[in-house]
């Protein structure tokens, strides 16, 4: 069995419109030191899906309508939350886009670390010390040891985003989700961020799930890569394959605005139109509505996501037409 196995998880959440699914049918597997980009649009459902494989959702509103989630073996979402937090400490961390607001602006890096490894760990003042120390320096920051008293607004924004990679990684995940890691930040300061991912992945072993609306961001980090439209997954495939060999229309679509990391503001400018919301999903294919390839059997079905190659899947019923 792989580290990680998400199988046709399906996740809702309660409105004042009844019961919407964010995200629906979710199946992918992640093996140990593996990186996998999970790619699409804003509100696609990307974050739902790391959050709910962390546990994270309050329920109600959301609940787990099908599926499941494996890590090491282990289905997480049947968990009680003791049992939950113990796994998020331990074997499943988290980095989220907006290091600003998820660090204390209270309190030194220093002690936001080492809370982080007395909540997961007895370690003596001193070895907490010492640990927070080593973090720091593993996530490049610079005399680590005279940074230790710093507070939040005395980092910049990269260096922040370093510190809560530090936090993730003080408890030793095998897997950390990495949710727009780099958005907030300038082109640069995201090329080094990412780096350093593909590096403690070396380093550590651990496997990756890095989240962006970013091609440019999925070709530098992912060995593979999932990409969601409206809470599906609707492409899946190695790195290389997706890239030279686009089996769904959206994904050609993302890959033709975004041909680099550079490029940032020329995003979608080839798809025209817009994500649907929950509630007022096309029937069919979801994409149907934005698609030059449509056809009437388009909106038939939802079509299925199917093998075409090896390790790559589409779901899209005019794959393999010429
Ligand atoms: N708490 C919530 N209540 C209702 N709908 C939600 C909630 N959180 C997310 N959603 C819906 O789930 C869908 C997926 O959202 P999300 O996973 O945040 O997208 P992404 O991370 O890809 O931008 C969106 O349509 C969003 O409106
Ligand atoms: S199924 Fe039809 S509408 Fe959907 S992506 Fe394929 S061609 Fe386009
Ligand atoms: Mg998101």
């Amino acid at each position: 069995m792989s580290l990680l196995e998400v199988r046709n998880l399906t996740t809702a959440f309660a409105t004042e419109r009844g019961e919407v699914t964010a995200i629906e049918d979710v199946s992918f597997s992640l093996e140990a030191g593996e990186i996998l980009g999970i790619v699409g649009e804003s509100g696609s459902g990307k974050s739902v899906t790391a959050l709910t494989i962390m546990g994270l959702l309050p329920r109600p509103p959301a609940r787990v309508v099908a599926g499941g989630v494996w890590f090491d073996g282990q289905e997480l979402t049947a968990l009680s939350d003791r049992r939950m937090e113990r796994v998020r400490g331990s074997g499943i961390s988290m980095v989220f886009q907006e290091p600003m607001t998820s660090l204390n602006p209270v309190l030194t890096i220093g002690e936001q670390i080492m809370e982080t490894l007395r909540a997961h760990g007895s370690y003596g003042a001193s070895e907490q010390r010492r640990r927070a120390v080593e973090m720091l320096d593993r996530v490049r920051i610079p005399s680590a040891a005279a940074r230790l008293g710093d507070y939040p607004h005395q980092l910049s924004g990269g260096q922040r985003q370093r510190v809560m990679i530090a936090i993730a990684l003080a408890c030793q995940p095998r897997l950390l989700i990495a949710d727009e890691p780099t958005t907030a930040l300038d082109v640069t300061i995201q090329a080094q961020v990412l780096d350093l991912l593909m590096d403690l992945r070396d380093e550590l072993g651990m496997a990756v799930i890095v989240i962006t609306h970013n091609m440019g961001v999925i070709a530098e980090t992912a060995d593979r890569v999932m990409v969601m439209y409206a809470g599906r997954v609707v492409e899946q495939a190695p790195v290389e394959a997706l890239f030279d060999r686009p089996l769904h229309p959206y994904t050609a679509g993302l890959l033709a605005c975004v041909p680099s990391l550079e490029h940032e503001t020329a995003r979608l400018v080839a798809i025209p139109g817009s994500l649907p919301e929950p509630a007022r999903r096309p029937p069919g294919c979801r994409f149907a509505p934005r698609c030059a390839r449509r056809v009437e059997a388009c909106v038939a079905g939802l079509p299925p996501l199917l093998p075409r190659a090896p390790g790559h899947e589409a779901a899209c019923i005019r794959v393999g037409e010429a």
